[in-house]
């Protein structure tokens, strides 16, 4: 497996290789990664012919100073994780590196990062489509891997790859989770063993909400439901709850195979999200 620290040195490994026609997969990380990354870099392995795995804690989507302070850094583990995994390429940027030049630029992507994570994380999504666009310039990846999980960020990367006119599909790979039903992420490695137990609240009240949906309960009651035994759980608190277009991800009150449920919240200090589609 080939490290990469400088884009550059990475910009001259994959000239050749892509000269030589080689189908190039990009899976973007912020690192500490675990089975649901892995899921992405085996998908791309089957797709193409290299895949790279870039880990980059991008300070620019970070709207929480502590969140990112806190943001686990686990190199060598990632490393070992990704020579098992069959990974090609690592790129391993610095902050230098990502951003030379203070950034002038950002995005505004209307409703569209407004709503949800945008509502209560003003600016992440600015950040997540900068640092995003500067990997596509620099890979120039054939496909690019992301996780259902971030369906918002999924959708939004979506219009940036849709409007800027770059020349590679996007995939989504369902999301990975660990036994008990709780999304894997980064940020499980902060919930110490009852807030994981407690955190499972999420998982548990998507599909209590899709439930009730397909019964034809009203979204309103649902909520207040959710509410309700989040409030019951010490130390855990619903941001929201929310039916969305999958589309363009506006509320609705309509129940499609076109509809996603979307949650938010705190255990403790750690804010986790996660979604089930209604199909
Ligand atoms: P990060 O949170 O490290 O996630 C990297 C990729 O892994 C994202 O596409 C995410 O959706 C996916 N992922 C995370 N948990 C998953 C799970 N349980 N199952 C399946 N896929 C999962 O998302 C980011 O980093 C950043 O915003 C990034 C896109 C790298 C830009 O900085």
């Amino acid at each position: 497996m080939e490290i990469f620290k400088e884009i550059n040195a990475l910009k001259r490994f994959l000239g050749p290789k892509r000269e030589k026609h080689m189908s190039i997969g990009l899976v973007p990380t912020m690192g500490a990664l675990h089975q649901g990354h892995l899921a992405l870099i085996g998908v791309s392995k089957a797709h193409n012919d290299l895949t790279i795995c870039s880990i980059y804690v991008n300070p620019a989507q970070f709207n929480n100073p502590t969140d990112l302070a806190k943001y686990p850094r686990t190199l060598e583990d990632d490393q070992a994780k990704l020579v098992e995994a069959g990974c090609d390429v690592i790129f391993v940027p610095d902050n230098h590196e990502m951003y030379a030049q203070a950034t002038l630029l950002s995005f505004d992507f209307g409703l569209m990062d407004k709503v949800l994570e945008g509502k209560f994380r003003p600016g992440h999504f600015s950040g997540v489509a900068l640092v995003v666009s500067k990997l596509f310039n620099i890979v120039q990846p054939s496909r690019a891997y992301f996780g259902q999980k971030d369906f918002q960020q999924f959708r939004i990367i979506s219009k940036v790859v849709e409007e800027l006119l770059f020349n590679l599909k996007l995939i989504s790979v369902p999301t990975v989770r660990e036994p008990s039903g709780l999304a894997m992420s980064s940020r499980n490695q902060r919930l110490t063993a009852t807030e994981l137990t407690r955190a499972t609240i999420f998982y548990r009240s998507l599909l209590f909400a899709k439930q009730e949906l397909l019964k034809g309960s009203t979204f309103d009651w649902i909520k207040n439901e959710v509410r309700k035994n989040f409030e019951l759980i010490v130390g855990a608190r619903l941001e929201y709850i929310e039916l969305a277009d999958t589309e363009n991800l506006n509320a609705t009150e309509i129940v499609s195979s076109k509809t996603i449920l979307l949650i938010a919240g705190y255990v403790g200090e750690v804010r986790l999200i996660d979604n089930l589609l209604m199909e």
